[in-house]
């Protein structure tokens, strides 16, 4: 394969690295290396290895990577809160990827689970997770699923209409039972990766606006059952830096100060959103200064105000869980396609896409990649890693380099998986979707099985000849 003339295609964001088969410390889990051979290892377990066992896309979670950043996180605010004498609780965002497995190893390392459906909450019921550090918030949640949560005894349930309030009260009245809440607003700061956008007003579904608090507060504060703990908000996902949630939680502090005439708020959830790098090219700020950062604003709010400081709780996903994941899948065609311009772009096709993986196609997100099966000393060119699926929009990775000898065969690794990759995966094309194998200690082991085809067709009432094939 001729290398392709790396010009006007290349996005500016993406530098040609010394060497395309490195593995950056800033993208892949702490645990990645390459064997002798030039083969990469997740936690001590060869990739190639767990495509012969296991096959491809295969999502691979190094264990100890998760574990790692829940107990960084949850140190990191538990020490800036401990500094001003409050305690901070950090939930576990599920929505970012969860299965039974990844609740208990959150759990253990001591984090709270946050769920936002039924099924959600289900899976975390169905882990053992200790109903009263489980909480629920959603835009939408129905009779059934409160119900489940009121059941469950759920810690706390986060209410995010008047709808959804008055279904509460209907099921909590005349129970005896206490069921604490949280009340979501939106602070009108909006956190994109680098910047934030504040404004009186945001046009979106979730929560109430700020000013709307006292009365709805007041209305939780009529029911017995009903135990009102503070105020939620959750400002974006994927923020570098502490400015949107330092401003979001000034706006906070002034409504969470109101509310004390009323009575006592002991906590305020400041949501999550921490953000992770994709690429080479994103600078995270670490956990710590993110933790401290926002703490201080709170802080330094609450004083200003005379106000004492809340307990904080905080709901990270992506930050915890997608450093660990990689991605791995087989390359099958390579196709050079002229571009106008007289460029050439290589487009890398692999066994999964879309299905798997549907960041790029949602939210046009940026991955990197590397041949994981072995090294080469190729020059690297800029391919487009595309997948399988019947749409020119099926990208995995927008634009990386690559050595310009990849070959169909090779193992591709996708890392900064972890997230939002597996809990948003799809059937689309009728595609299998991929086993979790969970690595450590030089060991694998699946943490949920890979779909068959027989899962595929196993809701379809029509079917007449088992598996496809011919009765
Ligand atoms: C309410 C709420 N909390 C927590 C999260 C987790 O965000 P992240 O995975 O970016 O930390 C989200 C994600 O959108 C959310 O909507």
């Amino acid at each position: 394969m001729s290398a392709s003339p790396d010009s006007a295609f290349v996005p500016s964001w993406l530098a040609k690295p010394a060497d395309a088969n490195d593995l950056s410390p800033l993208v892949w889990p702490a645990s990645a290396t390459r064997d002798d051979d030039g083969i990469l290892a997740i936690a001590g377990v060869s990739t190639t290895a767990l495509q012969r066992e296991y096959g491809t896309p295969l999502y691979v979670l190094d264990e100890d990577e998760v574990r790692m950043h829940a107990r960084r996180t949850r140190a990191a605010f538990e020490d800036a809160a401990a500094a001003y004498g409050v305690f901070a609780r950090v939930y576990y965002a599920g929505k970012a990827f969860l299965s039974t497995e990844v609740v208990r190893w959150v759990t253990e390392e001591g984090l709270a689970v946050d769920v936002c459906t039924g099924g959600e909450l289900a899976v975390a019921q169905a882990a053992g997770a200790d109903p009263a550090r489980i909480g629920f918030h959603g835009n939408n949640k129905s009779v059934t699923e409160l119900t489940q949560a009121v059941h469950a005894g759920l810690g706390s349930i986060v209410i995010d209409s008047r709808d959804e309030l008055e279904r509460l009260i209907s099921i909590v009245s005349g129970t005896g039972a206490t069921q604490s809440v949280l009340v979501r607003v939106v602070s009108g700061v909006h956190a994109e990766t680098h910047s934030f956008l504040a404004t009186a007003h945001e046009d979106q579904k979730f929560g109430f606006p700020l000013s709307d608090a006292p009365a709805v507060v007041a209305r939780i504060r009529e029911v017995a059952e009903l135990n009102f703990i503070g105020l939620h908000c959750h400002i974006g996902s994927q923020i570098f830096g502490t400015t949107g949630f330092a401003e979001s939680a000034a706006r906070l502090v002034a409504t969470h100060g109101e509310l004390l005439a009323g009575g006592d708020v002991p906590v305020m959830n400041l949501g999550g959103g921490f953000g992770i790098a994709y690429t080479t090219a994103d600078d995270p700020t670490p956990i710590e200064d993110l933790a401290r950062g926002i703490v201080d604003a709170v802080a330094e709010q609450c004083t200003s105000r005379g106000i004492p400081m809340p307990n904080l709780a905080f709901e990270p996903g992506r930050s915890v869980v997608g450093q660990a994941g990689v991605t791995l899948y087989e390359v099958g065609t390579i196709k050079p396609v002229q571009l106008d311009g007289g460029n050439t772009r290589t487009y890398v096709s692999v066994d999964g896409g879309m299905s798997d993986n549907a960041r790029t196609a949602l939210y046009e997100a940026n991955y990197s990649a590397r041949i994981a099966s072995r090294t080469s000393d190729a020059d690297s060119t800029v391919v487009r890693v595309v997948g399988k699926h019947c749409e020119s929009g099926d990208i995995v990775v927008d634009s990386e380099y690559l050595p310009g000898d990849i070959a169909p065969g090779d193992v591709l690794a996708v890392p900064a998986t972890g997230a939002y990759c597996f809990s948003l995966a799809s059937n689309y094309n009728y595609v299998t979707r991929p086993a979790v194998v969970a690595v450590r200690d030089g060991r694998s082991r699946v943490i949920v099985r890979g779909e068959t085809i027989d899962d595929l067709l196993a809701r379809d009432v029509g079917v007449v000849a088992p598996n496809g094939r011919n009765a």
